[in-house]
């Protein structure tokens, strides 16, 4: 069995699965955010190294006021939970995204969380907030136009743009996960995602737990993964 070594996840459904309950939307985030939980710990279990979640997309400031400011204040909570969550399952975080557009107290937050937990040895752990691929991928551009009208570079490569998005450093996910049954990629990681395997199921996010993950391990599995080249099973 090969374990994928990054799995990025587009947690989707929340809203659904609390529908589904007669719940306020924000018990469906609520719920999900528990999901993100206990799904670190299993794939740290598991043996993935990386995982990668859409918490928040450049996009979700268009939903109902009172709906972004509860998922504001819960990613607020929840960035403060997980230092302590981080230290204890040794997880290192980062997050991913347009801090510029978020609240200050928020990003304190996060700058905090990034630096108590920069030495830890297990789980990298990133969250995408406030996140867009082609926000990303435009302000790498801009940075690059700035670097290259100062001399510090004299070329762009593949590998020089992927060291100016915020994945720097990251490796290119492995697997993809989108719940609720939507297939499609709403801005996520387009340019990371290139030779990636896609696994798509009807679960919604608050339902998805451990069997669900090795389910889409096994898929994973199942896949003959050639990079362009040619490769008989
Ligand atoms: C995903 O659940 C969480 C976020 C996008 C923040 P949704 O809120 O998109 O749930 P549905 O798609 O409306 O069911
Ligand atoms: C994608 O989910 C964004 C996140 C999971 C944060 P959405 O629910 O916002 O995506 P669409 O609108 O269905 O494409
Ligand atoms: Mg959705």
């Amino acid at each position: 069995m090969s374990i994928p070594k990054h799995v990025a996840i587009i947690l989707d459904g929340n809203g659904r699965w609390a529908k589904k309950r007669l719940l306020p939307r924000k018990a469906g985030h609520v719920a999900g955010a528990k999901t993100v939980e206990q799904i670190c710990e299993d794939a740290w279990n598991l043996g993935i190294k990386y995982l990668t979640v859409y918490a928040f997309s450049t996009e979700n400031w268009s939903r109902p006021q009172d709906e972004v400011d509860a998922l504001m204040k819960l990613l607020g909570k929840y960035l403060v939970d997980c230092i302590e969550r981080s230290m204890k399952n040794d997880m290192r975080v980062k997050v991913i995204g347009d801090k510029t557009g978020l609240d200050p107290e928020l990003v304190k937050k996060i700058n905090e969380l990034e630096k108590v937990t920069d030495n830890n040895q297990g789980l990298n752990f990133i969250i995408a907030l406030n996140y867009g691929s082609r926000d990303e991928i435009v302000r790498a551009t801009n940075r690059i136009c700035a670097d290259y009208k100062d001399g510090k570079i004299s070329e762009v490569t593949a590998d020089i743009l992927s060291d100016y998005l915020d994945t720097k450093g990251i490796p290119d996910p492995d697997l993809l996960i989108r719940t609720s049954g939507e297939e499609r990629l709403s801005n996520f990681l387009l340019w990371q995602l290139a030779y990636t395997e896609f696994y798509f199921t009807d679960v919604l996010w608050p339902d998805f737990n451990k069997k669900e993950l090795e389910k889409a391990i096994d898929y994973y599995n199942g896949k003959d993964r050639r990079f362009g080249g040619v490769k008989n099973k």
